[in-house]
């Protein structure tokens, strides 16, 4: 599987890694182990030991998060993967006793990572998720396994015609005839889709935007980078009135693949913390909320159709274009350019 390596990719929420924890989770089909070091500092590395390959996972930290210590024999590793400490024989550290590990940086909330080449690992290229900052925002957070190729969700969220016939809660005659522009500004790939004069808005949506009667103008904007970290902003205001005045509520769509067929969703929704003690609970309620259409909805069909294209890649097989489909084959093609580029 040819993946995106030299770029940033969520690997989990800040908060999934507690100090004196490890966390197993497998990356672009390789096993990883997360922790926090004796500073706090993230932490990845390659969770198989060099001696006799135990999964460091099913070990334990120790000096404070200084080193993980292997289940098996007791070799230590540091953050680096460096062994510091060999308990057997003269305690002499073999050259060879090293694991692979790969940069992890705290963002906005969640954890970063770099699995390509880790000199070319700048963190000013993070994509800017500041409105998952835990400081000015309170945060809802979900995750969620997804068992389909990662690609798929790209389209999924790039293309959201598919309101209308996946989503009976959102959709509306205002979103049949919504107005969709696809932007392209170097890395990043916008698709904007404006619903004017929606007179059908469930009620959820009228107390989120604030326009408890008469029609709002809504509009759904969503931003994509490579690989597939993307970003909504659902917006809405009184019909007429310009969408400065609106109330954006905004998510995180991130897919991080686990395999070529299983895809790990990071995603959330946040609100201003200005908006008072009510924000946390309002965002978790959002993210509860959220979850019922991406785990009954979204998912099936992502799932189903990732089993009927059975491996073949979406251009192979040749696929009918629509009009909201202008976004999607522009982020893939990008993607396709950086895997190409990255192999050359
Ligand atoms: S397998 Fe890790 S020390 Fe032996
Ligand atoms: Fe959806």
């Amino acid at each position: 599987m040819n993946y995106l390596r030299n770029a940033w990719t969520q690997a989990a929420w800040a908060n999934e890694i507690q100090p004196g924890q490890l966390l197993a989770r497998t990356l672009l089909d390789e096993p990883l182990v997360l922790f926090r070091d004796a500073q706090g500092r993230p932490q990845a590395l390659h969770d198989r030991c060099p001696h006799r390959f135990a999964p460091l996972s099913m070990g334990r930290l120790c000096d404070a998060g200084a080193a993980v210590q292997c289940p098996y024999h007791g070799l230590r590793f540091d953050g680096s993967g460096a062994c510091v400490h060999n308990p057997h024989g003269d305690g002499r550290i073999p050259a060879a006793a090293k694991v692979r590990s790969h940069p992890l940086v705290e963002r906005h909330g969640a954890l970063w990572i770099w699995m390509g080449d880790a000199a070319l690992a700048d963190p000013a290229l993070i994509p800017d998720f500041g409105f998952n900052d835990p400081e000015h925002w309170a945060v809802g957070t979900g995750t969620m396994v997804v068992d389909a190729p990662y690609e798929l969700e790209i389209d999924n969220i790039l293309d959201l015609s598919h309101i209308e016939f996946m989503h009976p809660l959102f959709a509306s005659e205002a979103v049949r005839r919504a107005e969709v522009r696809c932007e392209h500004e170097g890395d990043t790939v916008w698709c904007k889709r404006f619903m004017a004069d929606d007179r059908e808005v469930p009620d959820f949506l009228r107390q989120a935007f604030q326009v408890p009667e008469g029609a709002i103008d809504r509009w759904l904007h969503v931003r994509w980078q490579a690989p597939a970290v993307m970003a909504l902003w659902a917006g809405g205001v009184a019909h007429g009135r310009p969408p400065e005045q609106g109330i954006v509520s905004q998510q995180a769509h991130c897919f991080t693949p686990v395999s070529a067929s299983q895809t790990l969703y990071f995603y959330s929704i946040s609100f201003p913390k200005l908006m008072g003690p009510l924000a946390q609970a309002l965002a978790d309620e959002s993210v509860q909320a959220l979850r019922a259409p991406f785990e009954h909805e979204d998912k099936p069909i992502v799932e189903a159709v990732g089993r009927r294209m059975a491996g073949a890649s979406l251009f192979e097989l040749k696929p009918v274009l629509l009009a909201g489909d202008a976004a999607a084959v522009r982020a893939r093609r990008l993607l396709q350019a950086a895997i190409d580029k990255e192999h050359a």
